[in-house]
């Protein structure tokens, strides 16, 4: 990357008016051809990444606490992890793991394994496919076939993907469902615990066992037979909804629950997954074990990959019963067992203590900026709500996007979440001086919309 004597390679450097010439031709060509489905934030053409650091093709430098929608876990083109991707892609780019063996694809699983909730005394297997929404499609085909049983409980606010099945679960946003329907019949949704918007006087405890017992007393007493669920689909940290964090006590209780029905738990790693909340799995910070889980974005620093683990009695099911042909690709799972060394070694931790410093920079933001509502946030998922007015709690969610596009101009890339929360979700690499710039860039944005 080309850098003048003056400028820190570590931080972003605006040469010109966003978008530059490159840039708004591309966008322009885009425009012609590329499905206009695709939802862009604000200008950004990318050319080049290294670490944090994003170059747009007009050269152009910004700071990418957005890592590709939480997916360049180890931050863009790391060594390792271009070294394992042309290692492999000399060796081997496709044979296809559903038909035949690749050693690296056992490795890999016996590492997710080895590192998922309840460790190795709880025998997993794992299924691979391509992306999230495949992880989650196997994880409800799994729950089906194991079961017996075919409906679903999910809740508000989730992301779980976009494919037919996956949509079904997903309750984030009208206009990603709206005009494709029929879904798949039999998902029901119950409240996800938003501790920010619980009613007054409630703990925030409270409020996330409620909302559990609101599935035993109300769902299950006059909608949906018990008996007939196959899993509670859960994302331990809620992403697209608004990064929300519930207390632990509501996965105690969606535990108690599922044992109670025997009703498979299925949590859904894909974005809060591999380091980024500062363990390797967000279900540790919780002290739950899930029977499936699923993990896709960071898992490869960027490379296509999804994976499915469940406890090895609960993956049994006969061969040709779900398949793909792309799934656990060679290349792929090189990055991806390069991606974990790295995890394990450095950036877990590094995440867990650059979550902590930049959360304890932005905790008294809603005492110092009366558009920041709350702020929340588990490692290097964190969530900065904007709200018109505090006491209200009224949603902002113009503001938030004039925020995120004034960041963008002052080079550093972030993307909402839900409704109107800002999202901060760097590559688990980011040092503090990074952390500090995107603190100080937020603060400019949030003053200057006052
Ligand atoms: C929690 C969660 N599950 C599933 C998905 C779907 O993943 P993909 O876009 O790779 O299909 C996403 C994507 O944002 C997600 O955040």
């Amino acid at each position: 990357m080309v850098t003048s004597e003056k400028v820190r390679p570590d931080l972003p450097n605006i040469l010109m008016e966003l978008p530059g010439p490159r840039a708004k031709a591309v966008i322009e060509r885009d425009r012609k051809v590329i499905s206009p489905s695709y939802t862009r934030s604000y200008p950004l053409v990318a050319g080049r990444g290294e670490g944090a650091i994003v170059e747009d093709v007009d050269g152009n430098r910004f700071l990418d606490f957005s890592a590709g929608i939480a997916v360049v876990s180890t931050g863009h083109c790391h060594p390792k992890v271009v070294a394992a991707i042309e290692e492999q892609s000399r060796q081997l780019i496709h044979m296809s793991g559903t038909d035949f063996y690749y050693e690296n694809m056992v490795h890999l699983a016996e590492k997710l394994a080895a590192t998922a909730p309840g460790g190795a005394g709880v025998p997993r297997r794992v299924y691979f496919g391509n992306s999230g929404a495949e992880a989650i499609e196997a994880a409800m085909k799994l729950a089906r076939y194991r079961t017996g049983r075919d409906k679903f409980v999910a809740f508000t606010g989730a992301f779980h993907g976009r494919t037919l099945g996956a949509l079904s679960l997903t309750g984030s946003k009208v206009v990603q469902r709206q005009g494709f329907g029929p879904l798949v019949p039999g998902v029901y949704h119950a409240k996800y615990p938003d501790s920010y918007r619980r009613p007054e006087g409630v703990s925030a405890e409270d409020h996330a066992v409620a909302c559990v017992r609101w599935i035993e007393d109300e769902l299950f007493r006059t909608l949906l037979p018990a008996e007939e669920v196959a899993a509670i689909i859960v994302e331990p940290v809620q992403g697209e909804g608004g990064y929300i964090v519930p207390p632990p006590a509501f996965f105690a209780e969606l535990e108690c629950l599922a044992n109670k029905h025997g009703i498979l738990l299925v949590f859904d790693e894909v974005q809060c997954g591999m380091g980024r909340t500062g363990r390797m799995w967000a279900a540790d910070h919780f002290g739950v074990v899930p029977d499936i889980f699923t993990s896709a974005k960071g898992i490869a620093s960027g490379l296509p990959l999804g994976a499915t683990v469940a406890r090895s009695e609960i993956m049994d099911w006969p061969a040709g019963a779900h398949a793909s042909t792309f799934g656990g690709n060679p290349v792929a799972v090189a990055a991806a067992l390069a991606t974990m060394d790295l995890l394990a070694s450095e950036l877990i931790d590094n995440a867990a203590r650059m979550g902590e410093h930049i959360l304890d920079r932005l905790r008294d933001w809603p005492e110092r900026f009366p558009h920041a509502g709350d702020v929340r946030g588990l490692g290097l998922m964190i969530g900065i709500e904007i709200v018109h007015d505090q006491r209200k709690k009224d949603r902002a969610p113009e503001l938030r996007n004039r925020i995120v596009e004034m960041a963008f101009e002052r080079g550093l890339l972030v993307l909402g979440a839900g409704r109107n929360t800002i999202r901060l979700s760097p590559p688990l690499i980011i040092t503090r001086d990074q952390a500090d710039f995107a603190v100080a860039t937020l603060e400019e944005c949030l003053r200057l919309v006052e």
